[in-house]
């Protein structure tokens, strides 16, 4: 989408009345000083009150470090591991204590106390040792929602070797993208997983991936489920290790902590952006993990003694900054789960809530819909009492927030809504919840230290309370920031920082980030996300590119080409509508349809399966030769079309709306 279009965007939003956080709660709260936002606008130092909650090797020389930009260093000269940070230094205080409490879906829990954690980490540290991961070796994790999978996190910072998870619901060709563009030599995965009653086999999802060529794997571990492997598991002489036999040579062993460099890589994760090829958002370990923690502690409001639950999937960021990292390093007990929340029943959730007294819950708004269709009477049965709530992943409609409000909160609960993405590391726009009324609707004000602001297509601020919508934009660096996409500094650059930054300039305030973010600033300080303006969907909180599923769908022998644009849709927040231009001899057919659905599962993952269909003859190009989707995303969501003077044919947008129509 080209620069000027945002401010054509009208923002169209009723003022919504204040909550205010209920006393109780301000009571405990971690942070209720308001004194803490200037203590962070002290830039770069106040961000040192992050780093102080870790535990470092050797203490930082330089804050920050911005004479690169936009490649920035932070705590530079500091020495720390991310591994001992989040278990060996609960050990003495906390050892007895549940770090992790796992709750498996054929029933089973796993109470994982610090101490457990801690042999388990080291264990599988020397698993990895043992099948020769060395220090920097990126080690590339394909795990579902199991223990396991923090484990191989931690294991891998524990030794150094910055890991890469790929969500477990990614297919084949996906994992095998990713495998390759890490340069990875080492894959963890797992024999199989639950999911809705199925055992499902995972372990084929990695032999096919890699059977690609260009992925170059030497060892694959595999973890496994059961006692027994799943029985359409077959392991590779030569290649596979499974780790229960390698675990038994390594039994009570410890494994050093290996001291890193504050700038070293902790992990990759790789993030949808508006090309096909998936982007490994690079982030550090010191910068990073204060980051995490400060957050965790400060905006969660974790407290040692919380049983906290982020009910997100650790294959994406939000797990790894507040599942694994953030609570794990202020030493919370962390609730994760396997399997679907309506099996066995639609209760599950509250069940689970009830039984382990759970103080602060933290989900989407994809969810938080989910909850509401299905009704209160399967909240009702169950008593559970949350101090905190949380919604983050896409925008939450003022209505659901007051049913979550009502019926998850009881009223008595503070709710913080949390805007952040896979490359700001952690939350960067949320209310501290002690220190601001609650407003439905609103992510509601910067973090302390963080600078965003909303720009026109010209540069020029909006300034608040205009209620005109613009690029969001954060114009100061802050720790837990990617450092860049990985082996690929151009790109990182293009992506965020070219269109708003003074690219030629040596001084890092002539820099500004692009979050690819439409937003609008209100008189009252409070932000408010529409969504991307880029062609990144958000399909029930799961961030996908438009590009991706366009490259899956013309694998389909009879498609021509194809666009895929967002259709927003009233439980998942948005679908994915793909229009797909057949070749001159095929005619469109219910089987061309199952067939393009069919090659989105199978190229990525069911989870971003189009909702419809369209086949047209026709998609909307510039004279430039670029596909404009956003035309195609006025189309499917029947609003008027915007300026099409940039087309080639300025009469195609209407000729696919009548294609559509008369369908
Ligand atoms: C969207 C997830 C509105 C946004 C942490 C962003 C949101 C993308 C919110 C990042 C929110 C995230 N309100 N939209 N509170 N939080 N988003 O990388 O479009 O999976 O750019 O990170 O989700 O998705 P990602």
């Amino acid at each position: 989408m080209s620069g000027n279009e945002s401010d054509t965007i009208e923002a169209r939003l009723g003022e919504q009345e204040y909550y205010r956080p209920p006393p109780a709660f301000v009571g405990q709260a971690n942070v209720s000083d308001p004194a803490v936002y200037e203590r962070f606008e002290d830039f770069p130092e106040g961000f040192e009150e992050y780093a102080r909650l870790l535990d470092w090797d050797e203490h930082w020389e330089t804050v920050f470090d911005g004479s690169d930009p936009p490649f920035y260093e932070w705590f530079g000269g500091g020495r720390l591991n991310a591994s001992y940070n989040c278990v060996d230094r609960h050990l003495d205080s906390y050892g007895d204590k549940t770090a992790l409490l796992w709750e498996g879906e054929p029933g089973g829990t796993r109470r994982i106390a610090y101490q457990d954690l801690y042999r388990m980490v080291n264990e599988f540290a020397a698993v990895l040792r043992d099948v020769g991961v060395t220090k920097d070796d990126i080690v590339t994790l394909h795990l579902p929602m199991v223990p396991e999978l923090p484990v191989a996190m931690l294991a891998c910072s524990r030794i150094g070797a910055p890991h890469s998870e790929v969500f477990a619901g990614f297919t084949a060709p996906a994992l095998a993208d990713r495998l390759a563009d890490a340069d990875s030599r080492y894959l963890v995965t797992i024999d199989g997983y639950y999911r809705r009653g199925e055992f499902l086999d995972h372990k084929r999802k990695a032999d096919a991936a890699l059977e690609d060529d260009t992925v170059d794997i030497d060892t694959v571990l595999v973890f496994t489920r059961e006692d027994e492997l799943h029985p359409d598991t077959d392991l590779e002489d030569g290649r596979d290790v499974l780790v229960a036999d390698r675990l038994a040579d390594h039994h009570g062993e410890r494994i050093d902590p290996v001291s890193r460099a504050a700038n070293d890589i902790l992990f990759l994760m790789y993030t949808s952006g508006t090309t096909g090829k998936p982007k490994g958002a690079q982030h550090g370990t010191g910068g990073y993990l204060s980051y995490v923690a400060g957050t965790a502690k400060y905006l969660f409001d974790i407290h040692p003694t919380d049983t906290y639950w982020c009910f997100a999937d650790i294959g994406w960021i939000t797990g790894h900054s507040y599942i694994v990292y953030g609570p794990l390093a202020v030493g919370a007990t962390s609730v994760m789960f396997e399997g679907a929340p309506d099996h066995p029943h639609r209760g599950r959730v509250w069940e689970i809530a009830e039984r382990y007294d759970v103080d602060i819950f933290h989900t989407s708004p994809t969810a938080v819909r989910m909850f509401m269709k299905w009704g209160e009477k399967h909240l009702q049965p169950y008593d559970f009492d949350f101090k905190h709530l949380t919604t983050v992943g896409e925008p939450i409609q003022p209505e659901v927030w007051r049913w979550y409000y009502e019926h998850v909160g009881k009223e008595s609960a503070v709710i913080i809504d949390t805007w952040w993405q896979t490359e700001t590391g952690g939350v960067v726009i949320s209310n501290l919840p002690a220190l601001a009324d609650m407003k439905p609707g609103s992510v509601g004000q910067p973090m302390p230290g963080i600078s965003p602001a909303i720009l026109g297509g010209d540069g020029e601020e909006i300034e608040p309370g205009m209620g005109t919508a613009g690029y969001l934009v954060l114009s100061r660096p802050w720790p837990g920031m990617l450092q860049t996409l990985y082996e690929d500094d151009e790109r990182y650059i293009s992506e965020y920082w070219e269109t708003f930054s003074e690219t030629d300039s040596d001084d890092w305030h002539d820099w500004v980030y692009k979050a690819g973010d439409s937003a609008v600033l209100a008189a009252d300080g409070y932000y408010r996300v529409l969504g991307r303006l880029d062609d990144v969907m958000n399909v029930a909180g799961h961030r996908l590119g438009s590009m991706e599923l366009e490259s899956a769908i013309v694998e389909v022998p009879q498609v021509a080409e194809s666009a895929v644009a967002p259709r927003d849709h009233p439980e998942k927040g948005q679908v994915a509508d793909a229009y797909v231009v057949l070749k001159e001899d095929a005619e469109s057919s219910e089987e061309i349809r199952e067939a393009v659905v069919n090659a989105v599962s199978e190229e990525i993952g069911k989870f971003a399966r189009p909702e419809n269909v369209e086949f047209v003859t026709v998609l909307p190009y510039t004279r430039s030769g670029k596909i404009m989707r956003r035309l195609l995303t006025e189309i499917s969501n029947d609003r008027e079309l915007s300026d099409t003077t940039t087309l080639e044919d300025p009469s195609v947008p209407e000729e696919i709306r009548q294609q559509v129509e008369s369908h």
